[in-house]
């Protein structure tokens, strides 16, 4: 398929990866209201990086097609629990996420701890069903082992508490960019990695060159999150401006200033885009990502 710009890429990503997850989503639930919080969190909304991240990665390496879907639909899957938990009283306690009220006040806290529970083995079981003609069993099982260390006690969740122990607390740069390389940037490379592994001989060079490519847009989209927290407003953001500082978090900015954390941003977005020139037009799309990244205003 041929893209002629970054939107149109992210509205093909955007609709392939929702409708994959409403179609599991409404046949999977034993209880109503639990399926209904899933759906709300998951089902819609979001700006679908990560789930273009897949898509864009594989393309890369010569993958196209649907035995993608359940690989964009398991990392959204993982990234909706993780704001659901996210905006949670006991974390940023937000009431606002992607436009519309937070799961925990739509429905309550109780449903949303077990929605955001259920979204995350959704996700590994989205993956167990990737495995097909394009895919193989031992690329399956690479890619279930790769989202798991990606979001447990060596990715995501550690970031998330860090984030939370780092509160009201200073750190210095490099405590700040683990973090951030944790709660945000570990999901980041596993969307480009597990897009890659679809491709059974991607080779340990351009494995090597997608995941710095990853690291640092990674890192990049959580400096930018960041600023935005400050330059932005709510209704562009969807969620609340100024959480950040309200709960005391340690931020790019907060840490650096502004100007340093944008001058940051830029250095990432080159050391991006140096790392995937090697696969020619293929990679179009990860540059447009990389330039959307650090140039978002929500
Ligand atoms: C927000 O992620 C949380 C962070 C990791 C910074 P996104 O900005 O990708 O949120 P959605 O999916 O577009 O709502
Ligand atoms: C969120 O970081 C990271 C995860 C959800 C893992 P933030 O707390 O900065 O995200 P927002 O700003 O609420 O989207
Ligand atoms: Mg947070
Ligand atoms: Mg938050
Ligand atoms: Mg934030």
């Amino acid at each position: 398929m041929h893209f002629d710009s970054l939107d149109e890429f992210l509205d093909h990503s955007k609709s392939r990866v929702e409708k994959t997850l409403n179609t599991v989503i409404s046949r999977h639930g034993a209880s109503e209201t639990l399926s209904k919080a899933m759906a709300y969190s998951a089902g819609q909304g979001g700006k679908r990086v990560r789930a273009a991240l897949v898509y864009g990665a594989a393309r890369a390496c010569g993958i196209e097609g649907a035995a993608l879907d359940p690989l964009a639909g398991a990392v959204e899957a993982i990234h909706a629990y993780s704001l659901i938990h996210d905006d949670l009283p006991a974390m940023d306690d937000d009431d606002l996420r992607r436009g519309k009220p937070s799961c925990h006040i739509a429905f309550d806290e109780a449903t949303a701890i077990l929605a955001g529970d259920a979204l995350q083995a959704l996700a590994f079981e989205l993956l167990t069903q990737a495995h097909g003609t394009q895919i193989n069993a031992k690329q399956c099982l690479a890619m279930v082992s790769c989202l798991a260390q990606a979001s447990g006690a060596k990715g995501m969740v550690a970031g998330q508490m860090l984030d939370m122990a780092a509160a009201h607390d200073a750190v210095d740069l490099s405590q700040l960019e683990r973090l951030h390389e944790l709660k945000t940037g570990a999901l980041i490379v596993a969307s480009v990695e597990l897009g890659a592994l679809s491709c059974a001989h991607v080779s340990p060079t351009q494995l090597e060159h997608l995941r710095h490519y990853a690291k640092a847009i990674g890192l990049a989209f959580q400096v930018q999150d960041d600023i935005l927290d400050i330059e932005s407003d709510t209704i562009t953001l969807g969620k609340a401006q100024g959480s950040d500082v309200i709960n005391e978090k340690s931020t790019y900015p907060a840490l650096l200033g502004m100007k340093a954390a944008k001058e940051r941003l830029s250095q990432l977005h080159h050391t991006a885009t140096s790392n995937v020139k090697e696969f020619g037009e293929a990679a179009q799309p990860l540059i447009w990502l990389a330039d959307f990244i650090v140039t978002r205003k929500y």
